[in-house]
């Protein structure tokens, strides 16, 4: 009978749904409590439809098999990606007033941990372009990572469509974005100073850093304290001394044990 039914009409028991939250969580540090199956069914409705299958059963048989990279794929769907440009504004004041006057002018280099569609390192380039004068005499960077290759994949072609570009002033769109008939291109501006890269933040890093800046902004809310703590402990070992880490509004670190000295709501330094 369920192979009759469509993909998004596959029942997802509580063994499924159990199995799915354990490899997620082994895979990507990422909690899926009771309550989420909906969200489940919705986000892989899509994979189950892909790879030809009816059921959950069917479906973690791919996902269980070690040779094909549906456990990745699962993973990849099952991320929030939700972004925007110039996201939680305060942050890239502080950036702009304090942060930048405040770190000299030697080399900087700054992270987009877990940086989705690309919104957030490019308006770190913005910023930077603004604020410091001396960028081309500089050696500045910043790098931008996420797990989910399809966001990453979006971040790297650096296309937006007129929704997404509101939240960007006109005259810093007409600075770094060129127009075309569908959307906005991020333009060499930008693009020169943002390296994209996959990296999964529960992995090893291959940088050795140091990092001035670190952004892990409204990632750590999706996972449990343990984690939160020593990806926290990650960071500071990776951030120079007076370096600054901005987490997500919603994510104080409270709880979490920490070196950092807190400065303003969501905004720490080693
Ligand atoms: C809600 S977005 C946040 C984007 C941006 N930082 C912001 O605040 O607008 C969260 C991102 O974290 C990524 N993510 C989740 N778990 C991750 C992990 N273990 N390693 C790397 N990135 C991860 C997701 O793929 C997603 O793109």
């Amino acid at each position: 009978m369920s192979t009759l039914l469509g993909a998004t009409d596959a029942r997802l028991g509580a063994t499924e749904f159990r199995e799915i939250g354990g490899i997620v969580h082994d895979v990507a540090g990422i909690r899926l409590p009771p309550g989420k199956e909906s969200l489940v069914r919705s986000r892989l409705a899509k994979r189950l439809r892909a790879r030809g299958v009816a059921t959950y059963a069917a479906y973690l048989e791919l996902v269980r098999d070690a040779r094909g990279d549906e456990a990745a794929e699962m993973v990849d769907a099952l991320t929030t990606n939700k972004t925007d440009f110039f996201r939680e504004p305060a942050h890239f004041d502080f950036l702009r007033e304090r942060v930048l006057p405040s770190l000299g002018t030697g080399s900087l280099r700054v992270w987009s941990a877990g940086c989705a569609t690309g919104e957030e390192p490019l308006t770190i380039a913005m910023v930077l372009r603004e604020a410091l004068p001396d960028l081309a005499r500089r050696d500045v960077r910043v790098l931008a990572t996420d797990l989910s290759r399809r966001a990453l994949a979006r971040a790297t072609a650096g296309r937006y469509g007129d929704a997404a570009m509101e939240a960007v002033p006109s005259v810093l769109r007409r600075a770094y974005f060129t127009r075309d008939g569908v959307g906005w291109t991020a333009g060499p501006a930008l693009r020169s100073l943002v390296t994209y890269a996959p990296l999964n933040l529960m992995r090893e890093w291959p940088m050795r850093g140091p990092f001035q800046v670190i952004f892990c902004r409204n990632v750590m809310i999706y996972f449990d304290r343990a984690t939160q703590q020593r990806l926290v402990r990650r960071f500071h070992d990776l951030l120079a001394p007076g370096g600054y880490l901005f987490v997500g509004h919603a994510e104080s670190l409270s709880g979490v044990q920490h070196g950092f000295r807190y400065v303003q709501p969501a905004v720490y330094a080693k």
